[in-house]
């Protein structure tokens, strides 16, 4: 299919079901689909949306293209979640179909305001001449999941942005509404955070661009989120053209965060002693979306893939998935990411795995799994070695995970000898530094086409994608020296509806 314009904007009743359900049968059969994350029924995936908590249900919705693997129309797709873990697909929940938001449901978030979910996005309009703009929406979600657009935008573009103008987080602060909107200057073309507030939801203060950063950040700032972790002031976001001398980085875009001391909305000022710092060090994250529950604390979401970037699945009609759901703290004045505790309700059967594996000779920990399993393994410190995941010993296929935890301490990871192979020009390697002489401790999820890597209890953590064959199912371990490991795996049951 050729994506024209026309293609891409074509109203969604236009589609014949008839499509709509070959290219939804097309997904299911893939041997890539994953099963305990959340992913579309067809065509492109992108922004975990309105993640929230609210009428004692999780809620996430997932920006959402669904006749083909391109950014086109978009709408928002609902889920919930009695556990953060089994996720129900309710389906579709905001349709572009008013004059705010005929081109499309773009990013927002979710607060819940009396007994009802107040979601607030970015409205896309484009003129006859293709002129972009953008406008700032609410729409109500009640206690049976219906939702009811309002009818007029909270917030137009500002005199003093560009078009770009989008992805607001609706905040609540001592009884008075905030909302972070990221967006780029009119007149240096920055990126910026654009910081608005309201008593009543209906009349919109600028309060201007938050000033939380001394550094030039790019062109544009997309998906701005601030979160209270351990009581400290967190702000995540996707700064698009940052320069690499600032924080050095590989995918297209990073997505990061800063740690702050201070933050009053008011004054649009986020105080911070700490550096600029990458959210993960995988190759495909994006958008994150974090907020803080009810029981305080606050978990994240992301979007496992990236803009303007082709993948393997784009034959199938299908593209992307959203990540697991990790919980943040803070440690070392460094952000930590965990899966939630109740994934391993998931956990089936479970192999232990204790053993040595020595000098150079291939160790299978597993000889044939189903790629869809989670792997806890300890790896001493003063060792060197590579942990093989979705691999084909005779085929020379894998995702190579090599480690160091000796003076030298890093951990890399390399899809090149996967089997699609993509995004090649983005490099085929990450890496992190890790504390000299410690133990490894690795949690790992891999779900047919995914894999999320939790460094020691979340100090780092890779999220990515893989596109193996078939026959590329084996785990094992190679080390330079005789290694004692240590864990265990487990298969994992399917967790998405
Ligand atoms: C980020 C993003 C957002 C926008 C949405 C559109 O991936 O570009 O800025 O709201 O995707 O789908």
């Amino acid at each position: 299919m050729q994506w024209t314009r026309q293609l891409r904007y074509k109203p969604y009743q236009a589609w014949p079901t008839e499509y709509l359900e070959k290219i939804e049968k097309q997904a299911t059969a893939s041997t890539y689909y994953p099963q305990f994350h959340i992913a579309p029924n067809s065509g492109l995936l992108n922004d975990p949306n309105g993640f929230s908590y609210f009428n004692g249900k999780w809620h996430v919705f997932y920006q959402a293209f669904p006749f083909g693997p391109v950014h086109g129309l978009k709408s928002w797709v609902h889920l919930i979640s009695a556990d953060l873990v089994n996720w129900k697909k309710l389906g579709p929940a905001l349709l572009p179909d008013s004059k705010y938001d005929a081109q499309g449901v773009y990013s927002g978030s979710a607060h819940q305001i009396g007994d009802q979910l107040f979601l607030m996005y970015t409205g896309n309009v484009r003129d006859q001449n293709w002129q972009r703009h953008p406008y700032q929406n609410g729409a109500w979600l009640d206690q049976n999941n219906k939702v009811t657009k309002l009818s007029l935008p909270l917030i137009s573009q500002p005199e003093q942005t560009t078009d770009h103008f989008r992805d607001p987080q609706l905040i609540e602060k001592d009884g008075k509404y905030y909302v972070l909107i990221g967006a780029q200057d009119k007149k240096s073309l920055a990126g910026r955070i654009n910081v608005f507030t309201s008593d009543n939801l209906t009349a919109w203060k600028n309060l201007g661009y938050l000033n939380f950063s001394a550094d030039d950040l790019g062109y544009m700032i997309e998906c701005p989120n601030l979160v209270t972790v351990d009581q400290q002031p967190v702000l995540i976001f996707c700064p698009q053209g940052l320069e690499h001398e600032i924080l050095p980085y590989q995918n297209i875009y990073p997505n990061t965060y800063l740690i702050g001391s201070q933050v009053d909305l008011d004054s649009a000022s986020f105080t911070s002693q700490s550096n600029l710092a990458l959210l993960d060090y995988g190759f495909d994250i994006y958008a994150s979306q974090a907020f803080n529950a009810p029981d305080g604390q606050a978990y994240l979401i992301s979007w496992l893939g990236l803009p303007e970037i082709e993948y393997p699945t784009d034959a199938e009609n299908w593209a992307h998935c959203l990540s697991l759901v990790k919980r943040l703290t803070i440690k070392n004045h460094r952000l930590y990411q965990q899966p939630v505790a109740n994934l391993k309700k998931l956990r089936q059967q479970e192999h232990q795995l204790t053993g040595q594996a020595s000098g150079q000779v291939e160790k299978t920990l597993a000889a044939k799994t189903t790629n869809q399993y989670e792997l806890k393994l300890e790896i001493p410190a003063d060792q060197q070695g590579t942990l093989w995941l979705f691999r084909d010993s005779e085929k020379a296929e894998g995702l190579k995970i090599k480690f160091a935890t000796g003076k030298v301490a890093k951990i890399l990871i390399d899809r090149s000898q996967t089997g699609q192979p993509f995004a090649k020009d983005y490099g085929q390697t990450r890496q992190v530094a890790l504390n000299a002489n410690q133990p490894l401790h690795l949690d790992i999820f891999v779900d047919h086409s995914v894999c999320e890597v939790f460094v020691n209890q979340g100090e780092a953590v890779f999220s990515l994608r893989v596109f193996p064959s078939a026959s590329a199912n084996k785990i094992s371990l190679a080390g330079k020296q005789q290694i004692n490991y240590n864990g265990s795996w487990w298969n994992l049951a399917k967790s998405c509806f």
